[in-house]
């Protein structure tokens, strides 16, 4: 989404997914009418590197990426990587319709109205998304630099170039474009909910109408058993995962449930803001992502207190994937989805 200035075009651009709790390269090649994954790699980042949205420890980003790299085999130094969290705002504005080459000077006025930072300290970009009664609807991007520098730079010391920086919300739109190309109708909102971020993504007809980030990710559930078990969190994460630790299912149930509880008020709290800024727009259904979509019963319970449709994305259900990465696409699952929407950037495309 973000064609930013000084980033050149490219070939052979691969995923790179940097994740709170991992790192995630996906790289695949397209031919035969179809999408082929070419190489994978996760390589797993200790809690609080990655700690609110900020790198905290740089050297140790840089490290898991090189292992990721290393173990996907990818020999392209292009990578396509994104950004979230709060200091990545995305909003839905209206202004008066005028020519194309005025566009850009108009964007730039009205976004000063909606962006809490200075506009020079913002990388913006935007994208039409409907025309009506002499008026535009545009979707804004806006990012502050100092986050792109701080991604950029990690990459950069992992001896990669960063040929494309995008956005988790949009790079999980572009993944649900190619898994379900057929749905074009209505709203369809996109969630991922990672370790430490949840990113939104209302879609409608491919095109991104709404998105949000929330500081709420797994991160919540495990520090909830560790508090309420009186454990540690690297236990309490094992625990969560469902691995034999001496903790019985049970006992992490009561935790597991009222974190569930606060999530849901969550994105519900961000749903009511969606529903307060598109007019009668219905969210037609929820598609989970991010490895909390992993937790057992979680989408059920969305989809009761809800009252609509609640899946899991498969972000390989159209992608072809040789048998020597099986097993990792299938544990890993959702927590690929914005990894394979990276993975689908070419350099110089402008995303969707
Ligand atoms: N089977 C599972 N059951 C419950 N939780 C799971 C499961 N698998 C992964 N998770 C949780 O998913 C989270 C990691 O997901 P993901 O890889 O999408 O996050 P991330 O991309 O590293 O983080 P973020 O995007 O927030 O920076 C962790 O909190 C992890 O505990
Ligand atoms: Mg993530």
């Amino acid at each position: 989404m973000l064609n930013l200035p000084f980033l050149r075009r490219r070939r052979e651009t691969f995923g790179l997914d940097i994740g709170s709790s991992a790192v995630k390269v996906v790289q695949l090649r397209e031919g035969g009418g179809g999408h082929r994954l070419v190489a994978l790699g996760i390589a797993p980042l200790p809690p609080d590197v990655i700690s609110e949205g900020t790198i905290k420890e740089p050297a140790v980003v840089s490290d898991a990426i090189n292992e990721a790299v290393s173990k996907a085999g990818v020999k392209s130094k292009d990578a396509a990587i994104a950004v979230s969290g709060r200091e990545l705002i995305i909003k839905k504005v209206q202004i008066p319709e005028v020519p194309p080459k005025e566009l850009h000077d108009a964007v730039q006025l009205e976004a000063e109205h909606h962006i809490p930072f200075a506009i020079d300290e913002v990388f913006l970009d935007y994208h039409v998304v409907g025309k009506h009664d002499g008026a535009m609807d545009l979707i804004l991007v806006a990012v502050k630099k100092s986050k792109v520098t701080e991604y950029v730079g990690v990459v950069e010391e992992a001896g990669l170039s960063p040929a494309v920086v995008d956005v988790d919300g949009f790079a999980l739109g572009n993944q649900f474009e190619l898994n379900h190309p057929d749905e074009r109708g209505e709203a369809v909102a996109l969630v991922d909910i990672g370790a430490s971020t949840m990113k939104t993504n209302v879609l409608r007809g491919g095109t991104s109408i709404f998105a949000r980030d929330i500081p709420f990710g797994g991160n919540n559930y495990t520090q909830a058993i560790a508090q309420h078990l009186h454990i540690a969190f690297e236990q309490a994460e094992a625990a969560k995962l469902g691995k034999d630790v001496g903790i019985g299912w049970d006992a992490i149930v009561p935790a597991l449930e009222s974190i569930s509880r606060e999530l849901s008020l969550e994105v519900q709290r961000t749903f009511d803001y969606f529903a307060s800024t598109a007019d009668s727009e219905r969210i037609a259904k929820i598609v989970l992502a991010g490895g909390c979509a992993q937790l057992p019963g979680l989408a059920d319970y969305l989809s009761s207190t809800w009252g609509i449709p609640v899946e899991v994305a498969r972000p390989f259900q159209r992608i072809e994937v040789p048998g020597a990465h099986t097993e990792t696409v299938a544990a890993a699952g959702p927590a690929l989805a914005v990894a394979v929407g990276l993975g689908l950037r070419q350099a110089g495309d402008k995303g969707s």
